[in-house]
């Protein structure tokens, strides 16, 4: 298996002899699949032409402030957006130092400040000043936030010095950082996901619709292309910018979702339904806005066709996880929804006191017919990344 299908990295290279080694890691990423891009501190180009990587990456390499914004129309945000994954590697003692402290004095310690992504660092140094209390305080400090540490190894160092510091030799950083990304367990598979709410139209200015923001679908998104799936997003509207390799559908209402989801899903392998599609839509449509009248109007509604049980009841049917937001007795409505749906699997969560629709946190219990498995509260960033090995697990087991 491939198993960077799929991934976008930024390699960060710092000042630091291992440099030389990271011309053979980035050829080592391609051939597992990855898409490289280099961002190299100008100690680094002391170290290694900056042409070595830009021959083996096959793209312009960045280090100067104003790289991002020459050339190939990538400004640092964009640069930074671009990327799933930040691995900087040799780390120098400096570059770990400047990262403790938010610094952007420089393009890659920027990049650092400017991305949500995974970041993992492989440190290169010697052995006194990996020891160093300031280093490992630094570490810590690091670990603390998240950041990944691949290494340090052991062993003879440039400087003549036997002990931790050296880098990580190139194929276990490979391995390291496939590992990380959950090693594409979806590499090849085609997912279909709806995310958002839904409008239903009232009148010309008017609709009925809910709280939900798409985080979470856009997130599982995200997940799902890093895990290597090709991702096709029908969305409801939202106030999101949809990954750069999701192929992205808008829909408004309930209906429009419907035919989204059935004219993709014969190509699809996976659907998940992370929508919040209304149950209800207005009977009637009215063209002009609905005039004040009375005290009180009556609003006739009429059911939607449930989307996520369609898809379920198709004779050639996907994978399909659907979601439940429950605001009591979490459970048993979650097992409810997934034996009348016919789902292969369901994301339960309660609702309702800041939990759920428009935050950033959140915790889940994914649910099947033999059994479960509870996500704790965390970013949805997070959780999508754990859902998403879940259903990879899932859908390998049930195909
Ligand atoms: O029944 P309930 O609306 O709670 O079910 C939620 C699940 O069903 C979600 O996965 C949602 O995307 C899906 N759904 C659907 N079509 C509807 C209503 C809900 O696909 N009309």
């Amino acid at each position: 298996m491939i198993k960077l299908a799929n991934k976008r990295v930024l390699l960060g290279v710092s000042g630091s002899i291992a440099a030389y080694k990271s011309a053979e890691l980035v050829r080592l990423l391609r051939q597992q699949g990855a898409e490289v891009r280099v961002v190299m501190t100008a100690t680094a180009t002391e170290f290694v032409q900056p042409l070595t990587f830009q021959a083996l990456s096959g793209n312009m390499v960045y280090s100067a402030w104003d790289d991002a914004d020459r050339g190939d129309g990538m400004g640092h945000i964009e640069l930074a957006r671009w990327a799933d994954a930040i691995i900087i590697a040799p780390a120098s003692a400096d570059l770990l130092a400047r990262l403790r402290q938010g610094m952007a004095n420089d393009l890659l310690t920027t990049l650092c400040l400017a991305s949500d992504r995974m970041i993992a660092v492989a440190p290169a140094m010697n052995r006194l000043m990996w020891e160093n209390a300031a280093t490992q305080d630094n570490m810590a400090v690091l670990k603390q936030r998240g950041i990944h540490v691949l290494g340090p190894g052991t062993g003879g160092q440039a400087c003549g010095e036997i002990g931790l510091g050296r880098m990580l030799e190139p194929d276990q950083l490979v391995q390291d950082i496939s590992a990380l990304f959950g090693s594409g367990i979806l590499s090849g598979a085609r997912l279909l996901l709806t995310a958002g709410p839904t409008r239903e139209p009232i009148d010309a200015m008017r609709f009925l619709s809910n709280r939900s923001s798409g985080k979470m679908g856009y997130a599982l998104a995200q997940a799902a292309i890093e895990a290597g799936a090709d991702v096709t997003l029908i969305s409801g509207p939202v106030a999101l910018t949809a990954p750069a390799r999701a192929k992205r559908r808008d829909v408004n209402s309930a209906n429009e979702m419907y035919e989204a989801v059935m004219a993709e899903v014969p190509t699809h392998d996976i659907f998940i339904s992370a929508a919040a599609v209304a149950d209800y839509r207005p009977l009637e449509f009215s063209k002009e806005k609905v005039k004040r009248k009375a005290n009180t109007i009556d609003l006739a509604l009429t059911q939607n066709r449930d989307i996520v049980a369609s898809v379920a009841a198709l004779p050639n049917k996907p994978f399909v996880v659907g979601f439940a937001a429950e605001t009591s007795d979490v459970e048993r409505h979650a097992r409810g929804k997934l034996q009348r749906k016919g789902l292969d699997m369901i994301a339960a969560n309660q609702v309702g006191d800041g939990q759920g629709a428009e935050v950033d946190d959140n915790a889940m219990t994914l649910y099947w017919v033999e059994g479960s498995h509870h996500l704790e509260k965390t970013t949805k960033h997070k959780l999508a990344r754990q859902m998403i090995a879940i259903i990879g697990e899932h859908y390998h087991a049930a195909t």
